[in-house]
């Protein structure tokens, strides 16, 4: 095989945590895959293709391996005030995942009155609850204060006074994280980097923004300061990033702390830990090394100024769904083509598309992708996997290297697609929105069922 075929060949299930597949997958001697102890071919059916499949075990796993990291890190006996870890629920959220993650020991990061129900629904325990937004409605602070959740996070001064208002109106104390941009730039994609100044998210700390809602909030009745926080972006493998921005709060927060005289107990560190999605990605830091670097930053903060270590937070979300999921899609129409710069490209189609994975469209994002349900010939052929959308951009995996031998009927799967797939699928071209199955231990389950047209149809006044 050419080198550059080479290189886009999907990696082989290695049981590994900076493998792309999850790590309760292996291949039978038939070339099968088996999950969690499933084989694919008896998962489909009875859990129809397009299906995004999560190996239960791991995802658990993925979560706990960050609040062990975290605590400790961040021990008390450490020095330190300790470490919470937030589920980030926009990378997917259900009823199930949520107790999951309840039940691994963390808090779940919301960012709207649909995360926020959905987090509720499943029993988990307000003071465990976060909520974001840079829009919120008055419905979304009104039910969150309502709830009892742990903080808003606030992203404006407009908001600011909107909470107190709101906090005021019902003879309550709003507790505020206040959301800051402290200009570290990190991340992938311009659309999923957060802590520049020209976007929309953030108080920022260099306009002395940050400074002034400080000093609201500390000057309101209605309002308690309970911490900071600061999200600079998306897959970011660059430890240095996250210390950095740690340090600019950190200074924040001690300068207020010493001017203003007050407390502000927590500082919450965002989400944006990355994973690796192909062949070609770095395998990213493990929990633990974020962890350490962070916690390096906070004690040698303390160390320097004399300010007490704040209690730290952080919302990973992709890092703890994407790799423990894969979307298995069958094997449609398959057509090659000629290049203009010469050679072939084969297009593979399959029964979904980019409503149900839009990244490769909106942020270029790279995929691999394998035949899962038998063992295939060995040549391989360069290949781009396309959905059944009626758009040319409709690329689920842009370059990859697939059997020679790929036919209608094959299960194809690609692998890291839990965090930011189903949750961000939408219904074009009327296509129904696919189902996610939880497998453990050989048993599979639905966590969200598959949208039927009859789904579509209901929403529809006139049908
Ligand atoms: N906390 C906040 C405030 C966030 O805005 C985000 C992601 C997270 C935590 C979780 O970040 P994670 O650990 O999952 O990277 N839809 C895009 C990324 C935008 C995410 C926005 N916020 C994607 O598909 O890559």
């Amino acid at each position: 095989m050419s080198v550059e075929l080479e290189n886009v060949k999907c990696p082989e299930p290695d049981g590994s945590a900076g493998g792309v597949w999850p790590r309760g997958v292996e291949r039978g001697a038939d070339g099968e895959l088996r999950i969690a102890g499933l084989a694919a071919s008896e998962l489909v059916r009875d859990f129809p293709t397009s299906v995004f499949v999560i190996d239960e075990a791991d995802m658990r796993a993925r979560a706990a391996e960050w609040k062990a990291a975290m605590d400790e890190a961040f021990a008390e006996a450490a020095g330190l005030a300790g470490a919470s870890v937030f589920y980030a629920g926009k990378a997917f959220l259900s009823v199930g995942v949520a107790r999951w993650m309840s039940d691994e020991g963390l808090g779940i990061d919301t960012c709207s009155a649909g995360e926020l129900t959905t987090a509720l629904a499943a029993g988990v325990a307000p003071e465990k609850l976060g909520l974001h937004g840079n829009n919120k409605s008055v419905r979304e602070i009104t039910m969150a204060l309502d709830a009892g959740v742990a903080h808003l996070v606030v992203d404006s001064l407009a908001e600011l006074a909107l909470v107190e208002e709101i906090a005021r109106e019902r003879g309550a104390k709003a507790n505020i994280m206040l959301r800051v941009t402290t200009g570290v730039h990190a991340g992938g994609h311009e659309f999923i980097a957060t802590a520049h100044e020209d976007q929309k998210f953030g108080l920022s700390v260099t306009a002395g923004v940050a400074r002034e809602a400080i000093e609201k909030v500390v000057a309101s009745e209605h309002l308690e300061l309970v911490g900071l926080h600061s999200h600079i972006g998306s897959q970011i493998l660059n430890l240095d990033a996250f210390v950095q921005a740690l340090d600019v709060v950190l200074n924040l927060r001690g300068e207020a702390m010493k001017d203003l005289g007050c407390d502000i107990p927590e500082i919450d560190c965002g989400g944006g830990y990355a994973v690796r999605y192909t062949a070609l990605d770095d395998v990213p830091p493990a929990p633990r090394e974020y962890a350490t670097a962070l916690a390096a930053a906070v004690r040698g903060h303390a160390e320097r100024t004399g300010v007490p270590a704040p209690h730290i937070s952080i919302e990973p979300g992709r890092s703890i769904a994407a790799p423990a999921c894969m979307t298995i899609y069958t094997v449609g129409t398959i057509k090659d083509v000629q290049l203009e710069e010469g050679g072939q490209r084969r297009y593979v189609s399959v029964d979904g598309g980019m409503s149900d994975n839009i990244r490769p469209a909106l942020y270029d994002a790279q995929y691999t992708a394998s035949v899962i349900s038998r063992q295939a010939g060995d040549e391989s052929v360069r290949s781009r996997v396309v959905g059944k959308h009626c758009e040319s951009g409709d690329i689920v995996v842009h370059d990859v290297a697939l059997p020679a031998d790929i036919r209608a009927g094959d299960l194809l799967a690609v692998p890291v697609t839990g965090a930011y797939g189903r949750s961000m699928a939408s219904n074009y071209n009327m296509l129904t929105r696919p189902g996610v199955v939880a497998v453990r231990d050989g048993q599979a389950r639905y966590l969200v069922r598959p949208e039927t047209v009859e789904d579509l149809l209901n929403l529809d006044a006139d049908a």
